[in-house]
C-alpha cells in the first residue's frame, strides 16, 4: 500500500480521536479536516500523484474519509446545541421578579359611582335596579308625565320600533315606580344606572350618561329630612360646607328644587366649573308628588317621601379634572391609563 493510503488511514484514526465537546474544539476540527486548507482537501489534491490503477480505490477511500468527518462534525454539533439549550433552560432564575403585568383600573365613572353608593349606604340607602329598555309607563306616565305633557319635550329619547310603548329610559326615576309598585314602605333606595336622551353630543352633554336616583318613603318624611340627607352627601362627596336649594319644577315632585354645592372660586378649576359663581349644580330633588304615590299604589295620606336624581359624569369630570365628557365614553386606553396609576 502506498504512503498515501497510509495517510488516509492515519487521518481517519486522528479524526476519531478528536474530543468534540466544546464549540471551539468543533470549529478547530472543521478547519483541520474539512476546511479549504484541511486534510481531506489536501488528500484529494494528491490524486494526481496516485498511479492510474489505484486512482479508483484512493478516491473511494478519501470520499469515505470525508463522509466520516462530516458525520462526526454534524452529530457533535447537534449534541452541543442540545446541551446549550438545556443549559439555558436550567439557567432560569426562579426567584427573579416576574414581568410587570399591565393592571386594569376602574373607569372614572365607576369610581365616582361607587363613592356615591358608599356614602348613601352609610345612611341606610340600599341599591335598587331597573331596566334600561323600559316601558313608557314607568319612565313617564307613572312619574306624572302623561303622553302630552310638555316635560316630555325635555327628555326626548329613543323608541323601540317593533315594541310599541318601549323606550330607552331617560332617567333613573323609572326605578322609583318599579320599587314603589313592588315594595311596601319604608323604602330607602338609591338606583344607579345608564340613561339615554336624544341629544346632540358635545363637550358637556351626551346621548348616554349615568344617574343615581334616590328615594325615601315612610310615615312623616319631611323636606327637612331631605335637606339634611343631601347636605350630608355634599359634605362627604365634595367636602362642601354648604348647599343651596333653588325652587324648580319636576312633574313627579312637589315642591321641587335644584341643589347646588358650594365649591368656592379659590382655585382656577372651581372658578371655571362654577362659571365664577362658586356654586355647582349637581341634582334635582323634591317631595314625591302624592299623585305619584297613588299611581304606584301607596297611600299618600299615610306616607310621604322625598326623591332626588343626579348625573354622575359631571361629578366624574370634577373629581378627575377631565375637560370633556366625550373622553369618558371613547374608552381610549391612553386616556384611561392615566387614572390607573392614580387609583
Ligand atoms: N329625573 C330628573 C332628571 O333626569 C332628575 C330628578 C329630579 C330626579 C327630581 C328626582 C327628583 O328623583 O326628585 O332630570
Amino acid at each position: 500500500m502506498s504512503d498515501l493510503f497510509v495517510k488516509v488511514q492515519e487521518t481517519q484514526t486522528a479524526l476519531k480521536a478528536e474530543k468534540l465537546d466544546t464549540p471551539e474544539a468543533l470549529e478547530a476540527f472543521r478547519i483541520r479536516f474539512l476546511g479549504s486548507n484541511g486534510q481531506v482537501k489536501s488528500l484529494m489534491g494528491e490524486m494526481r500523484n496516485v498511479p492510474n490503477e489505484q486512482k479508483r480505490d484512493f478516491g473511494q477511500a478519501v470520499n469515505a474519509l470525508k463522509q466520516e468527518a462530516e458525520t462526526l462534525f454534524q452529530s457533535a454539533k447537534a449534541e452541543l446545541e442540545a446541551r446549550a439549550e438545556q443549559a439555558a433552560a436550567l439557567d432560569l432564575d426562579l426567584t427573579a421578579p416576574g414581568e410587570p403585568l399591565p393592571l386594569g383600573a376602574r373607569h372614572p365613572v365607576s369610581v365616582t359611582l361607587n363613592r356615591i353608593i358608599e356614602i348613601f349606604n352609610r345612611i341606610g340607602f340600599v341599591v335598587a335596579d331597573g331596566p334600561e329598555i323600559e316601558h313608557d309607563w314607568y319612565n313617564f306616565t307613572a312619574m306624572n308625565t302623561p303622553e302630552d305633557h310638555p316635560a316630555r319635550d325635555m327628555q326626548d329619547t329613543f323608541y323601540v320600533v317593533d315594541a310599541p310603548g318601549m323606550l330607552l329610559r331617560t332617567h333613573t326615576s323609572n326605578v322609583q315606580a318599579r320599587v314603589m309598585t313592588t315594595r311596601k314602605p319604608p323604602i330607602r333606595i338609591i338606583a344607579p344606572g345608564r340613561v339615554y336622551r336624544n341629544e346632540t353630543i358635545s363637550a358637556r352633554s351626551h346621548a348616554q350618561f349615568h344617574q343615581v336616583e334616590g328615594l325615601y318613603i315612610d310615615e312623616g318624611v319631611s323636606f327637612a329630612d331631605m335637606k339634611q340627607t343631601l347636605l350630608y352627601f355634599a359634605q362627604e362627596m365634595f367636602g362642601a360646607p354648604r348647599i343651596r336649594l333653588r325652587p324648580s319644577f319636576f312633574p313627579f315632585t312637589e315642591p321641587s328644587a335644584e341643589m347646588d354645592v358650594w365649591l368656592g372660586t379659590d382655585t382656577e378649576e372651581n372658578y371655571r366649573l362654577t362659571k365664577g359663581t362658586g356654586w355647582l349644580e349637581i341634582l334635582g330633588c323634591g317631595m314625591v308628588d302624592p299623585q305619584v304615590l297613588e299611581n304606584c299604589g301607596i297611600d299618600s295620606r299615610k306616607y310621604s317621601g322625598f326623591a332626588f336624581g343626579m348625573g354622575i359624569e359631571r361629578q366624574a369630570l370634577r373629581l378627575f379634572n377631565i375637560p370633556d365628557i366625550r373622553l369618558l365614553f371613547e374608552n381610549d386606553v391612553r386616556m384611561l391609563r392615566q387614572f390607573a396609576a392614580a387609583l
